[in-house]
């Protein structure tokens, strides 16, 4: 990739600020875990790996910073910045999932030490960072059989190298297929109201020569109706055992119009991604965000004031209406709670 979307650099973190692209390309230098909170609020840095790689590195700064050399004193301190960073986002189980990684390496204090502790813990986070990127090549490597030369591959949202420490799953699909050489079309539709993939995923694959064509949410189905579409490809923020997967808002209506044409449609992520303690996806947590995300555009008022608004970032797609799971171990089908199982072992 020409870029990188966060970066260890010893005593800061390096983001690329999202809410800039595709306009300009810079960067934001975090050198608190506060700092790194609110990028992650703001969705400087967005996508549900991406976020876990950033809580992790926040916390990590955090530990290195702190100047107590008391076990206690320090894992307190350190604990506070774990829940500041879960109180982040709610619905990507990804960035509990490396809290939860993080945590686990402070609660060695007792045995290691503040010192040695602290060191752990940026170790830690880099290797998150690196075991995302590792994952991500392993998915392209089993999702880029299901393109063929001539198809038409429709996406949403970004889940490409920006949302992940890099490489992308949904996109790592695309990258991994057009690098052997097969020739495809990618459709992405822009992804009201934050943009993600007018902005983020043309960008992206734009910059890896790959032909991309930027529709609005609602020509998906005219779309697939023309037989333009040959497959869907999305990521996911967190999937119940049985397979329903929250994923941005509008995927869920993507999923029913793929069913309604026999177009199939694959969900994309890491087992990071499967919440193992949701039997279904009727517990995910669905963050609303302000609603001037959909009355604005760009700090400008696009509806009447005072408006009522619905502003949720994530929906559910039901495990029926899922082809099957792309991961690092391989395709999970129906039932996918018995198949992920047997994969994992
Ligand atoms: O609100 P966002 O931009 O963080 O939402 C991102 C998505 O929904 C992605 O599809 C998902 O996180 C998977 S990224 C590999």
């Amino acid at each position: 990739m020409k870029f990188k979307t966060i970066e260890w650099k010893g005593d800061w973190v390096k983001i690329l600020d999202q809410r800039k692209l595709p306009q300009e390309v810079t960067y934001l230098g975090c050198r608190d875990a506060s700092s790194v909170a609110q990028a992650i609020r703001t969705m400087a840095i967005r996508g549900a790996p991406a976020i876990g790689v950033a809580a992790a590195m926040g916390i990590a700064l955090a530990a290195k910073k702190a100047r107590f050399s008391n076990p206690r004193a320090f894992t307190r301190a350190t604990e506070k910045v774990c829940q500041q960073m879960r109180e982040t986002r709610p619905t990507a189980v990804n960035l509990f999932w490396a809290v939860e990684r993080m945590k686990k390496i402070l609660d060695q204090v007792p045995v290691c030490g503040v010192e040695e502790t602290k060191k752990r813990l940026v170790k830690e986070a880099i290797q998150i960072l690196g075991e995302d990127i590792e994952v991500n090549h392993k998915i392209g490597a089993y999702g880029k059989k299901l393109i063929k030369n001539g198809d038409g591959v429709l996406t949403h949202c970004n889940a490409g190298a920006l949302a992940t420490a890099g490489y992308g799953t949904a996109l790592g699909v695309i990258y991994a297929a057009w690098g052997e050489g097969k020739r495809f079309h990618v459709f992405v539709d822009e992804t009201r109201p934050q943009l993600q993939g007018a902005r983020l995923t043309a960008w992206e694959l734009l910059q890896e020569k790959i032909p991309v064509t930027v529709i609005t949410d609602n020509m998906a189905g005219w779309l697939m109706k023309k037989g333009e579409i040959n497959l869907v490809l999305v990521g996911a923020d967190r999937i119940a055992r049985n397979g329903d997967t929250a994923n941005k808002i509008g995927t869920y209506s993507l999923a029913i119009l793929s069913r309604y044409h026999s177009i199939p449609f694959y969900v994309v992520a890491p087992i990071s991604t499967f919440d193992l303690s949701l039997a279904s996806g009727r517990g995910i947590p669905i963050e609303e965000r302000d609603v001037k995300e959909v009355t604005h555009f760009r700090g400008n008022p696009i509806t009447p004031k005072g408006v009522k608004a619905f502003n949720p970032a994530f929906d559910v797609t039901p495990h029926s209406l899922i082809h099957s799971i792309i991961t690092e171990k391989g395709l999970i089908r129906e039932p996918f709670e018995r198949n992920l199982k047997r994969i994992k072992a």
